[in-house]
């Protein structure tokens, strides 16, 4: 078995960005050139991207692809902002992640460096179960990270009726850090209800099922 050195992966990968001018793969690179960071790792891998290729994919069909802004919640490294942003199909005004953990706003930021320049992309550190969504409201509201927050309802209950909101959560309860896994899409849909379902679905990945709902609250 051959073992390459991580500057064999990134040549290739530079190279594809000279080859590619949109801004997506371009970030991607810079981003893994300067970062020496697992989380890119986890939160790039195939099971991550299939899920958020899902999200899109549904989004699009059944919400709309025209929103001028988005407000991201558990946005981990802001990989769905990137891939969102990068997608001909959506016209975006602007997107907002959030995540509670400090150490992602600089991650983020970078991986969506060219829409944060032009005033497109801002990464905010905060606890989505301490913000004011009345006060501050966008069209729509994702958060692809249920499974992983404690207090669950809290945030939802903040969450104003009919807001847009795209959820995903899953059933993978191995995982330390996933304290509000849900066995079932049925069960799901009892601790986020939605006065509008517009798309439900469950995705078997290769270790745990993935659940999604989209509809207004
Ligand atoms: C591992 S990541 C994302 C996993 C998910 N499957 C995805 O790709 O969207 C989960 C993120 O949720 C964040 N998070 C957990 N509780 C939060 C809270 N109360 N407010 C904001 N972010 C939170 C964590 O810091 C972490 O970055």
């Amino acid at each position: 078995m051959t073992h390459f050195d991580d500057e064999f992966y990134r040549d290739i990968l530079e190279g594809l960005a000279v080859l590619d001018e949109r801004p997506f793969l371009r970030d991607l690179v810079a981003t893994i050139a300067r970062h020496d960071e697992p989380r890119l790792g986890a939160a790039l891998n195939a099971n991550q991207m299939a899920s958020k290729r899902w999200l899109i994919d549904a989004l699009a069909q059944s919400a709309g692809t025209r929103f001028t802004d988005v407000l991201v919640l558990g946005g981990w490294i802001g990989a769905l902002s990137a891939l969102l942003l990068r997608d001909p199909r959506f016209a975006i005004g602007r997107i907002v992640s959030v995540d509670i953990d400090p150490r992602c706003e600089t991650l983020a930021r970078a991986l969506n460096a060219t829409h944060a320049a032009a005033g497109r992309f801002e990464a905010r550190t905060a606890d989505m179960r301490e913000l004011d969504y009345a006060a501050e409201r966008f069209a729509l509201v994702v958060n692809t990270s249920c499974e992983h927050v404690v207090d669950f309802d809290r945030w939802y209950a903040r969450v104003p009726g009919g807001q847009l909101v795209v959820l995903q959560t899953n059933d993978y309860v191995a995982c330390a850090e996933h304290v509000n896994c849900v066995p079932s899409l049925a069960a799901f849909g009892a601790q986020a209800p939605m006065r509008e379902v517009l798309y439900e679905g469950a995705r078997p990945m290769r270790r745990y099922t993935r659940f999604m709902r989209i509809g207004r609250k």
